[in-house]
């Protein structure tokens, strides 16, 4: 009951509000006169806001267009009151997320100007950015497995490795079954 409450409040949190107004007319006419009376209804949408990496990659073959959307996923993490980061994909819907917003928020920050961070423990896991790949200096991978370009069967993602070991999601990491990566940040 606490951690589902805890999702809708961080949910709403970092809320964009849409506020539509509608105006409605009825016109009644009798025999002697004509009445027109005018309702105006708000309505208030909250619609949670969201930046999600999602691809599909496949076993032994080398990431291309998937290191490219990271690159824009990575542009898109500006500095703003994050508070959870999830990895997920087609191997486990649910995943895992990262509820400390301080560690979500630095996360953050270090995927968008390609910087190294971590291994920091929360939630269970321990997450880290760092450099894994052949791109040089902007192949930054995610894990939650505690180490960097390692092999360790966890949660990874390194889009830009530039070779088949690509990452996975609550399995092994390097030569994966192929798979969906989802990562989000709310
Ligand atoms: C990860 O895999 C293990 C073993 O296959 C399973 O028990 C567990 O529920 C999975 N976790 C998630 C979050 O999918
Ligand atoms: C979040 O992480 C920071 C840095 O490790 C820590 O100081 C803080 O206590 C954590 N907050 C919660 C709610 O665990
Ligand atoms: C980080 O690396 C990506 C991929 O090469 C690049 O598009 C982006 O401009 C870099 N960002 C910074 C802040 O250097």
């Amino acid at each position: 009951m606490f951690a589902l409450w805890l999702q809708i409040s961080t949910t709403a949190s970092t809320a964009l509000t849409t506020t539509v107004t509608t105006s409605t007319s009825t016109t009644t006419t009798s025999a002697t006169s004509t009445t027109t009376t005018t309702t105006a209804t708000t309505e208030t949408t909250t619609t949670s806001s969201m930046i999600i990496y999602t691809e599909s990659f496949i076993n032994s073959v080398t990431p291309s267009s998937q290191c490219t959307a990271w690159a824009t996923f990575c542009n898109l993490l500006v500095t703003q009151s994050y508070m959870s980061l999830t990895m997920k994909g087609s191997t486990s819907s649910t995943g895992i997320t990262l509820t400390n917003s301080t560690l979500v928020i630095a996360i953050a920050n270090a995927l968008h100007t390609n910087a190294s961070y971590g291994p920091v423990s929360s939630d269970g896991y321990s997450w880290a950015v760092g450099i894994c790949g052949s791109s040089g200096s902007n192949s930054y991978e995610l894990t939650a497995t505690g180490t960097v370009c390692s092999c360790t069967t966890g949660y990874t993602v390194r889009p830009c490795i530039g070779n088949q070991n690509w990452g996975g999601i609550n399995g092994t990491t390097c030569g994966s079954a192929s798979q969906t990566i989802t990562v989000i940040f709310q």
